[in-house]
C-alpha cells in the first residue's frame, strides 16, 4: 500500500495527466484535490486523444474509483459534458466508482462573469487567467459565501443561498464592473437539473478514502497546476487561487500528512507558461518558437500558445522544497531532441549576489541575472527507448546534470505523447 502525491514542478502543463494515467495502474483510488476546469490534462491512449479538466486523469482504467476531492472548485455544466463525451467513448461504465466531494464549492455564471470582466479592467496588468470563474470561486469559499456540493443537492437550501448570492453579486457585477447581471430564476432552473443529475454521485469522500486506507488501498492524489502557480508559493499575482503544492492534497481531501508515502514532481525537460507573468528564462526568439512547434506547446484548457523556454533549476528546486518532492518525473525528453546545444539555468544572480530561492518581489524576480550552462545535445530519435543506458550519452548526460542540480531522484523518463513512451527508473508505489 502506497499513497502518492503528483504536483506539477513548474507552471503547469508539465505532463501530469499522462504521468496520473500511467500511475493508475498501481492505485485503487485517484482523487483530485485542488484548481477546477482550468485544468487540462491530456491522457494518450492507443492513439485516441483525452483532455481532462475535472475529472481523474485516471478514469480510463477500468475498476478505480475516481474522486473529486473537497478542495475542487466544479463548474457542474462542465463535469457533467466531461462525464457525457466520457460515457459516449465507452468510459465510465460505473456510476458507483465515481464520487464528488459534498464539500467541494460550485462555481457559477457569476463567478466566471466577474473573472472575465476584471481581467478586461486589468488591461496591461490581466494575469491571463482562463476565464473559467476560479478565482471569483475561492474568494467566495474564503469569504463564506460560496455554495458548497450538499448545498447545491438540496433544492431548498440550493434556492436560499443562490438567491442571495445573486443579490450581492448582481450588485457587484453591474455597480462596479459595470457588467450584465444574473437572472435568479434562469440559473435556478439550469442548475437544479444539473443539481439532478450530480446528487448520486455525492458523498463524503473524506471518509470514503479513510476507508480505502483502512482496507490497505493505494490512493493516488492528483495535482493541478504548478508549484509556481500556487497561491502562496507562486508567482503572485500571476497565480491561480488554490495550494497547487502537495499540502494542498491533506485540505483539499481532508487526509492528514501523516498518509502521504511519497511526492512525485511532474517537471518538463524545458519550461513553458501559459498566461502573463516573469518567466526569467523564456526564449521569446527562434528557439522559443521551436520549442512551441516540437512540443506541440498549445494550451489543453484555452488553446493559447504556451510561452516556452530553458529548464530553470531555480523553480524547480523551490518546488521541491514546497512539495518535499521524494522524485521527480521528467517529462517531454524527446523535444529536445536535434537541439545542437541546450542550456540549463543553474542559478539566479540579483546585484551580484547568488539567490537561494525565486525572490517573493516580482520586480526583483524580473531584475535576476540568469546564470547558464551549457549541454552537448544529441540527434537520435529518444521516443522508442525504454531503458536509461540505452538513451544517447547526451541525453543521459542532460537527465543527470538536471537530478544533481535539483538534488531529487529522477523516478520516470516521458519520451513521448503514449502511454507507454517512458522510462520508470523507479515506481513510487512499489
Ligand atoms: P498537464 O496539464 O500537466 O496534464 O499537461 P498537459 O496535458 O496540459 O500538457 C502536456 C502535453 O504534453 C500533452 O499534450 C501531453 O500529451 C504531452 N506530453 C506529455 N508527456 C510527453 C512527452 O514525454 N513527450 C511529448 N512529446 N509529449 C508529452
Ligand atoms: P494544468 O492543471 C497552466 C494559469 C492561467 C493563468 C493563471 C491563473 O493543466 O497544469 P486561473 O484561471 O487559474 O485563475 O488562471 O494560472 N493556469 C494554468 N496554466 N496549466 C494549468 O493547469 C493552469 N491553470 C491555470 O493561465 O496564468
Ligand atoms: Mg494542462
Amino acid at each position: 500500500m502506497s499513497n502518492v502525491i503528483i504536483v506539477g514542478a513548474q507552471w503547469g502543463d508539465e505532463g501530469k495527466g499522462k504521468v496520473v494515467d500511467i500511475y493508475t495502474e498501481y492505485a485503487d483510488a485517484v482523487i483530485r484535490y485542488q484548481g477546477g476546469n482550468n485544468a487540462g490534462h491530456t491522457v494518450i491512449v492507443k492513439n485516441e486523444q483525452f483532455v481532462l479538466h475535472l475529472i481523474p486523469s485516471g478514469i480510463l482504467h477500468d475498476g478505480k474509483t475516481c474522486i473529486i476531492g473537497n478542495g475542487v472548485v466544479i463548474d457542474p455544466k462542465v463535469l457533467l459534458e466531461e462525464i457525457d463525451a466520457l460515457k459516449e467513448r465507452g468510459y465510465m461504465k460505473d456510476d458507483t466508482r465515481f464520487v464528488i466531494s459534498d464539500r467541494a464549492h460550485l462555481i457559477m455564471p457569476y463567478h466566471k462573469k466577474i473573472d472575465i470582466a476584471r481581467e478586461l479592467i486589468r488591461g496591461e496588468a490581466k494575469i491571463g487567467t482562463t476565464g473559467r470563474g476560479i478565482g471569483p470561486c475561492y474568494e467566495d469559499k474564503c469569504t463564506r459565501s460560496g455554495i458548497r456540493i450538499a448545498e447545491f443537492v438540496d433544492k431548498e437550501l440550493f434556492a436560499e443561498k443562490l438567491k442571495a448570492n445573486i443579490d450581492m453579486k448582481n450588485r457587484y457585477l453591474t455597480e462596479f464592473l459595470g457588467g450584465s447581471p444574473c437572472n435568479f430564476d434562469e440559473i435556478y432552473s439550469e442548475y437544479s437539473a444539473y443539481a439532478d443529475r450530480i446528487r448520486g454521485y455525492v458523498a463524503n469522500s473524506s471518509l470514503l478514502i479513510e476507508e480505502f486506507m483502512d482496507e490497505g488501498k493505494s490512493i493516488l492524489f492528483e495535482g493541478a497546476q504548478g508549484s509556481m502557480l500556487d497561491v502562496d508559493h507562486g508567482t503572485y499575482p500571476f497565480v491561480t487561487s488554490s495550494n497547487t503544492v502537495a499540502g494542498g492534497s491533506c485540505s483539499g481531501t481532508g487526509i492528514g500528512p501523516t498518509k502521504m508515502d511519497e511526492v512525485i514532481g511532474i517537471t518538463k525537460a524545458y519550461t513553458t507558461r501559459v498566461g502573463s507573468g516573469p518567466f526569467p528564462t523564456e526564449l521569446d526568439c527562434d528557439m522559443g518558437e521551436s520549442l512551441r512547434k516540437n512540443g506541440g506547446e498549445f494550451g489543453a484548457t484555452t488553446g493559447r500558445p504556451r510561452r516556452c523556454g530553458w529548464f530553470d533549476t531555480v523553480l524547480v528546486k523551490d518546488a521541491a522544497r514546497t512539495n518535499g518532492l521524494t522524485g521527480i518525473a521528467l517529462t517531454k525528453l524527446d523535444v529536445l531532441t536535434g537541439i545542437d546545444k541546450i542550456k540549463i539555468c543553474t542559478s539566479y544572480k540579483l546585484d551580484g549576489k547568488t539567490l537561494k530561492a525565486v525572490p517573493a518581489n516580482l520586480r526583483q524576480l524580473e531584475r535576476v541575472e540568469l546564470v547558464y550552462e551549457e549541454l552537448d545535445g544529441w540527434k537520435e530519435d529518444i521516443t522508442h527507448i525504454r531503458e536509461f543506458g540505452d538513451l544517447p550519452e547526451n541525453a543521459q548526460r542532460y537527465v543527470e546534470r538536471i537530478e544533481e542540480l535539483v538534488g531529487v531522484e529522477i523516478v520516470m523518463v516521458s519520451v513521448g505523447q503514449k502511454r507507454d513512451e517512458n522510462i520508470v527508473i523507479k515506481n513510487p508505489f512499489a
